[in-house]
């Protein structure tokens, strides 16, 4: 499959999975090969700690105005419209960060209530008001999102999701609000957040694993759960950080080292073995879990590699979005959608 074709499935492409396993890089590397298609891409934060933008060599949090992490044909930082209706250039990758407050200030005003929506806020009247409707900064949030997506400025908008427990939460809140109230803005705006969710051309949500047994079981239940209580479409599951097959792995390292008429001391011998069979275990370790994901979880795999690296910067994103790339390139067109 075509990128284009991959990343136009749906405009909203939620990238969620437990915490640690990658999702804020996924959501980069995913940003940076869709904007290499010529497409124009928001990265929108929810939790406003994100390393988003490091990995395009930006070295500041993104504040709600957000910033331009990829201008059109080159990885530079460039100046930016801040204001949050200006369509985005094909080829460029804007992020933002969306928060419950700010996303309450612009409902209250776009409902009329501008003016008090700051005294509003100031004397902690909304903390009282989310305490008593549970779920309603999910909503919030979610809304606000769903106004982007029908706002139409970017081709493709990539939620970087929070870790799964929360994600359960942050997606199955509007349907349980839609199904407590019986009328009101607020429970408009929670099927207006359920009709988004639950339509698949509109909103899909990408899983990100580890190859590893604890993150893919824990993948593999929230997939299901996701399908059942949220009735979110599943894209690719991402396997992130797979350890890439070593030529001549296979070969003790004493045999190695006598075919290649090297003298080397045999303490040097015996550590160059440990770290050939370590490396060895582990990639069967891996390969082992990925087919057990693939039996257990009928959903496309993109794979993408472990980089021995101390960070993640503009080089190492590009290696993980071609990454990413290959692997969309090898689905079936078109994709199978799970409902
Ligand atoms: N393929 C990879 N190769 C090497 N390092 C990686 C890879 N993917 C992610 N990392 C590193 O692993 C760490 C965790 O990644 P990341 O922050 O993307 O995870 P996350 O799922 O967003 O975490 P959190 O749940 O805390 O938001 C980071 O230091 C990141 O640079
Ligand atoms: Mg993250």
């Amino acid at each position: 499959m075509d990128v284009s074709a991959f990343c136009s499935q749906s405009r909203v492409l939620i990238v969620a999975g437990k915490g640690g396993v990658g999702k804020t890089t996924m959501v980069a590397a995913l940003a940076h090969m869709a904007a290499e298609a010529g497409m124009s891409v928001l990265v929108v934060e929810l939790e406003g700690r994100s390393s988003v933008g490091a990995a395009f060599g930006l070295d500041e949090a993104l504040g709600y105005d957000g910033a331009v992490l990829r201008a059109a044909g080159a990885t530079l930082v460039d100046d930016h419209d801040p204001s949050d209706t200006a369509a985005i250039p094909p080829g460029t990758v804007q992020a933002r960060t969306i928060t419950p407050d700010d996303a309450l200030l612009e409902y209250l005003a776009d409902h009329g209530l501008k003016r008090i929506s700051k005294r509003l806020m100031s004397s902690g009247i909304v903390d009282i008001v989310a305490g008593a409707i549970p779920g309603i900064r999910d909503i919030l949030v979610l809304g606000k999102v769903k106004q982007i997506e029908r706002s139409g400025i970017a081709d493709l908008v990539l939620v970087d999701a929070p870790a799964t427990g929360h994600t359960m939460t942050f997606l199955s809140s509007a349907g349980g609000l839609v199904d407590a109230a019986r009328g009101g803005p607020l429970r408009n705006q929670a099927a207006d957040v359920v009709a988004l969710l639950s339509d698949p051309a509109r909103c899909q949500v990408a899983l990100v694993t580890l190859p590893e047994e604890m993150p893919v079981n824990e993948v593999i239940e929230a997939a299901y759960q996701l399908e059942d209580k949220v009735g979110i479409a599943l894209g690719p599951v991402i396997v992130n950080a797979c350890h890439t097959p070593v030529a001549g792995l296979d070969v003790p390292a004493e045999d190695a080292v006598a075919a290649a008429g090297l003298a080397l001391d045999p303490s040097v011998v015996s550590a160059l073995e440990e770290a050939r069979q370590f490396r060895q275990t582990r990639h069967q370790l891996q390969e082992e879990q990925i087919r057990r994901l693939a039996r257990e979880l009928p959903l496309s795999q993109l794979r993408v590699p472990f980089l021995f690296t101390a960070a993640i910067g503009p080089v190492e994103l590009d290696l993980l979005s071609g990454a990413l790339a290959a692997g969309v390139k090898s689905l079936p067109d078109p994709v199978e959608v799970s409902s």
